[in-house]
């Protein structure tokens, strides 16, 4: 992690997010839910997510912004009364995981009772961070001074080692990692966009992408119907890269592959004049969360229009 204040803020927002996701799936579960995993990540929630992070914020950086002009009214107002009502809904997921856990016999009364508590938590706090990141944090950037960001950081620091125990967000993150590889509950963004939209949504960017698997076949290649830099056609569709690739650069791209299934390499590039294009071709390993490899994207763009680009453009055309 580098020193910047903000990233503290907005990283402990996100540990906040994937243990919100971790405690809404498994209190889904009702009486099959994993109870001691459950009150770790309610303990999470409140001796990390109220009492440090939330004071980093009630403490420091929401006095610093009223001290810098900010109005005690506005967002600043609403945002502790919201830690205030998160703090209610903490004290009754306490109380009713503690009653699940002492009763052998828990009811499906209790674990509903449970899991409504938890989605009205989880809806708080997701539109609480939200408001954050999006409308708090960036109005803060605005009145701040540098000097103001060294403060912060610091005190940032503090408050963790005071409340927590230094290194705190650090074993947190390890604790959530492995609850998520437990669960299988890796967050998972694209499962909820349909294989055309993910289609359309590659083939809408000015980069041709392909990707060659763990068996060296190729699997994918976008824009199937449009021109392209390199002409690619569907028949190369499960071929082995070696049989595709132009003859004078298949001995790169073989060593490039080798190289970085031993775990050597998770890049490389390549820029050529061709025709009349600057053209830029990238190659990135593409690794599981244990860092096996799953294959390589192949990325091709024609950067020639970025290289001619001078000052800056801040308005829409
Ligand atoms: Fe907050
Ligand atoms: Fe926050």
């Amino acid at each position: 992690m580098n020193n910047n204040y903000l990233d503290v803020l907005t990283n402990d927002h996100l540990l906040i997010e994937k243990a919100l996701l971790l405690l809404e799936k498994e209190s889904k579960k009702a009486e099959k839910m994993n109870v001691s995993m459950v009150k770790t990540l309610i303990e999470f929630l409140d001796e990390y997510g109220d009492k440090c992070h939330n004071m980093k914020e009630e403490k420091i950086y929401f006095p610093l912004l009223l001290e810098r002009g900010l109005p005690p009214q506005g967002p600043i107002g609403v945002m502790l009364q919201e830690h205030q009502m998160e703090r209610e809904f903490l004290d009754k997921l306490k109380e009713t995981i503690n009653d699940i856990e002492k009763d052998s016999s828990t009811s499906l009364r209790m674990t509903n009772e449970f899991a409504n508590s938890v989605a009205g938590y989880e809806e708080l706090t997701k539109s609480h961070i939200w408001k954050e990141n999006d409308i708090l944090y960036p109005m803060g950037k605005h009145v701040i001074t540098h000097d103001d960001e060294t403060y912060l950081y610091n005190e940032f620091i503090k408050i963790e080692s005071e409340t927590a125990g230094a290194g705190a967000y650090e074993r947190y993150v390890v604790q959530i990692n492995t609850f998520e590889k437990q669960t299988g509950q890796r967050i998972d963004l694209l499962s909820a966009i349909s294989t055309e939209i993910m289609t359309n949504m590659l083939d809408s960017i000015p980069v041709e992408l392909s990707f060659v698997d763990a068996d060296d076949r190729v699997r994918y290649f976008n824009k199937i119907y449009e021109k392209k830099i390199f002409t690619r056609t569907l028949s190369v569709i499960g071929r082995t890269v070696q049989q595709c690739h132009p003859q004078k650069s298949v001995h790169l791209v073989t060593q490039i592959i080798e190289e970085m299934k031993a775990g050597k390499r998770d890049e490389a590039s390549f820029w050529i004049n061709f025709e009349s294009m600057f053209v830029h071709i990238s190659y990135y390993a593409v690794r599981n969360e244990n860092g096996e490899y799953q294959g390589v994207v192949e990325m091709v763009h024609d950067v020639k229009p970025y290289r001619e680009l001078e000052g800056e453009k801040r308005l829409l055309d």
